[in-house]
């Protein structure tokens, strides 16, 4: 809260795009754990949330904080990942719907596939802003890749005119010119003047590093720009979410994985779930979080109780007679005297 009448709240970023063309990897590199090595086969099932601070940001992308003027004043950024594998359509349209922006991951050496397509048709009906990191840089031959800003590695290529030339072939042919003939104009982001018309495209490798500056300067810059034109959304009344995945969690019970888009929830609180069957009301139990930089969804996670919890956020709502709610489902989180209109509200919804 900085003394202004509306605190921003942290943006949600949806990652999208075509299996094993790196999603869960660069997630992975930005949070520094190891999500992408636990999951069956290496293919994400699931959508996680992951809530990366502000300070993480700065302290990645300090180097380019001048070059940009970015004077960030979101308090993070949630990053929600979503499985690439044409079997979950769902679970993409859910990540993409949800998002402020999106990052549309698209493999330099393969250019777009099927679900590289299927993701920008979401966000296109979504009206979701994205940006495309067109990863695996590393693979490119003669590219010396390092972990840092790709702007000044970029630089340093003059040495490999051969990488150099490669770079550019691939970036047009794979990137760049599929999203012209999708009626989209596109840049490197360094080369882009006006980001409401041209969508930026950063080179990015998972696998060493590159180019994660220069994408969470560029996104958490983007996507703050975004909300302060976004009217309706605040920190202040009621918790607006959606339930991502109802889970058995040991000791617990049946358990909601959601992501609160708007608002406030407090532990004590009233939930009130969309269902085809009519609105299901319950009382909550706890309102539980992992910590930060976590995967929400892993279980090994140990969840903690907490008095309150601010948008954006995932969460996991601990609650009785859960046992009739399905994923997708819009929520709330009300105080006892705002039940009813939020059952009105839900009802608009389903
Ligand atoms: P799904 O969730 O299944 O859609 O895949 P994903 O997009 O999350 O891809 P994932 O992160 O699972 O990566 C797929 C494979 O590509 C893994 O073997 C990664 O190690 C590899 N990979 C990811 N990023 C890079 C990169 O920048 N460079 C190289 N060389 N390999 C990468
Ligand atoms: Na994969
Ligand atoms: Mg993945």
């Amino acid at each position: 809260y900085n003394g202004d009448i509306m605190a921003l709240r942290c943006p949600i970023v949806s990652v999208l795009g075509h299996v094993d063309h790196g999603k869960t990897s660069l997630l992975d590199r930005i949070r520094t754990t190891r999500v992408t090595t636990r999951e069956a086969g290496g293919i994400t099932q699931h959508i996680g949330a992951s809530e990366i601070p502000i300070g993480t940001i700065k302290k990645v992308s300090k180097d380019l904080l001048n070059i940009f003027k970015a004077d960030l004043s979101i308090p993070g950024i949630l990053v929600i990942d979503t499985p690439g594998h044409e079997a979950f359509t769902s679970l993409r349209k859910r990540g993409g719907a949800l998002a402020d922006i999106a990052i549309l991951v698209v493999d330099i050496n393969e250019g777009f596939k099927p679900q590289t397509i299927e993701a920008i048709n979401i966000l296109k009906q979504c009206k979701t802003p994205f940006v495309v990191a067109a990863n695996k840089l590393d693979k490119i031959s003669g590219w010396n890749s390092i972990n840092g800003p790709f702007i000044t590695n970029f630089n340093e290529q003059k040495q490999h005119p051969n990488a150099l030339t490669e770079f550019e072939i691939k970036l047009y042919e794979n990137v760049i010119a599929p999203l012209n003939e999708l009626g989209f104009e596109a840049d490197v982001f360094s080369r882009v003047k006006d980001t409401t018309k041209t969508i930026n495209v950063i080179p990015v490798s998972a696998m060493t590093g590159e180019g994660i500056p220069d994408l969470l300067i560029i996104i958490a810059g983007l996507a703050q720009k975004f909300l302060e034109q976004k009217l309706g959304l605040n920190v202040e009344g009621y918790a607006k979410g959606t339930v991502l995945e109802i889970k058995e969690e040991k000791g617990l019970g049946k358990t909601i994985d959601a992501i609160i888009y708007d608002g406030i929830a407090k532990a004590g609180d009233y939930i009130v779930i969309g269902n085809p069957d009519g609105v299901i009301t319950s009382k909550v139990k706890a309102l539980l979080k992992p910590k930060a930089l976590d995967e929400m969804m892993d279980p090994r996670d140990k969840f903690k109780p907490s008095k309150q919890i601010v948008a954006a956020t995932g969460v996991k709502i601990s609650a009785p007679d859960l046992d009739m709610v399905i994923a997708g489902s819009p929520l709330r989180i009300v105080s006892k005297s705002e039940i009813e209109s939020a059952k009105e509200e839900i009802v608009q919804e389903i």
